[in-house]
């Protein structure tokens, strides 16, 4: 017989002792994943299914439960009286919420990833990171990954999952139906160092830079190539899904720069994308790098800026990053 999970996410802040405002956004941004869940389960019958018809600052289509999804966060994390600004991949410009002092917290967010999955029903997600404010008075969003003091997701699969570290150790709760509370159902999430599992979007093969088709030629080669062991590949297009699947049994996660994207420095965007997933990725044993930098060392330059980003089993990005040293990318730009 199994234990019913009785750790709620409040009661788990308070024993973990996390500073009140913190917690407050915390809980803020848990409510905000229990909303989204709701409104993805009701889409179909409110027409909020496609296109808003609109473009992003990154030039690509929002959906209206993007739009949707962008206002829930917004409003929801607005009422928490220590958040001063609001960073998201819907809105160009930074959201400041009240004149910045020292201490005042600031919220990243990927409102819904993994959108181009909405139609066809499969899982999506919510990415978030907080950070603060260094001084009365100071704008600077462009933390690095390692300054945040939290990073986390939830995920809207056949569950919802809420996902959390603040840096030592990555906790998941499980939204639970009966009483709309999420409760700890994973007390310890581990990335461990091997794995057979890798994911890439392998259409973009032809763009690849040498290390990292040389990466994945190995592991095609499987047990009889130079890994001396065979893989297995899965790609979600959804990557709260993809690195949860790597929380949950270990892998790793590819989507480098590459001849056609590396003008924009990528795809995934460094300050609500690649450093929350790679903070949560090494507070989990994990390792996160760029081929030639950890991604959680660079300073941002902008707030929507792109990178290349290796996540996951660190045996793997250990390999990876060799690779690179090997072949040092001929930072051929894109047409
Ligand atoms: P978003 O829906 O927030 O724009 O993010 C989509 C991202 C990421 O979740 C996923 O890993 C990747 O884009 C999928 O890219 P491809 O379409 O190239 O597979
Ligand atoms: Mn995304
Ligand atoms: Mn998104």
């Amino acid at each position: 017989m199994t234990i019913p999970p009785d750790t709620e996410l409040g009661a788990y802040l308070l024993q973990r002792k996390v500073d009140p405002d913190l917690a407050s956004l915390v809980e803020s941004i848990a409510a905000s994943a229990t909303v989204v869940a709701d409104h993805l389960k009701e889409a179909a019958f409110q027409n909020h299914i496609g296109s808003a018809g609109t473009t992003n600052i990154q030039g690509e289509d929002q959906k209206l439960l993007d739009v949707l999804a962008d206002r829930v966060f917004r409003e929801t994390c607005g009422d928490a009286t220590s958040l001063a600004a609001y960073v998201s991949e819907e809105a160009e410009e930074v959201t400041w919420l009240k004149a910045p002092a020292a201490g005042d917290l600031i919220l990243y967010v990927d409102p819904l990833d993994g959108s181009s999955n909405l139609e066809v029903n499969l899982s999506v997600g919510s990415i978030f990171a907080v950070s603060q404010v260094q001084a009365d008075g100071d704008t600077n969003v462009l933390r690095k990954g390692r300054d945040y003091l939290c990073a986390g997701y939830a995920i809207y699969g056949p569950s919802t999952l809420f996902v959390i570290t603040f840096g030592l150790g990555v906790v998941g709760f499980t939204l639970d139906p009966s009483d709309g509370q999420f409760k700890l159902t994973n007390a310890q999430m581990r990335v461990p160092p091997e794995t057979n599992e890798f994911a890439v979007n392998s259409s973009r093969q032809r763009f690849w830079d040498e290390p990292i088709r040389r990466y994945v030629d190995e592991c095609l080669a499987g047990s009889a190539g130079p890994r001396g062991q065979d893989f297995n590949m899965r790609w979600t297009a959804s990557m709260v899904a993809d690195v949860h699947r790597i929380l949950t049994r270990g892998g790793v996660f590819l989507y480098p720069a590459d001849e056609s994207n590396r003008r924009a420095g990528g795809k995934l965007r460094l300050m609500y994308e690649a450093n929350p997933m790679a903070f949560l990725i090494e507070a989990a044993g994990g390792a996160a790098s760029t081929g030639t930098e950890d991604i959680l060392r660079i300073q941002p330059q902008a707030h929507h800026q792109r990178v290349s980003v290796l996540l996951g089993s660190s045996n793997e990005i250990e390999r990876l990053v060799q690779l690179h040293q090997i072949h040092p990318s001929q930072e051929k730009i894109g047409s």
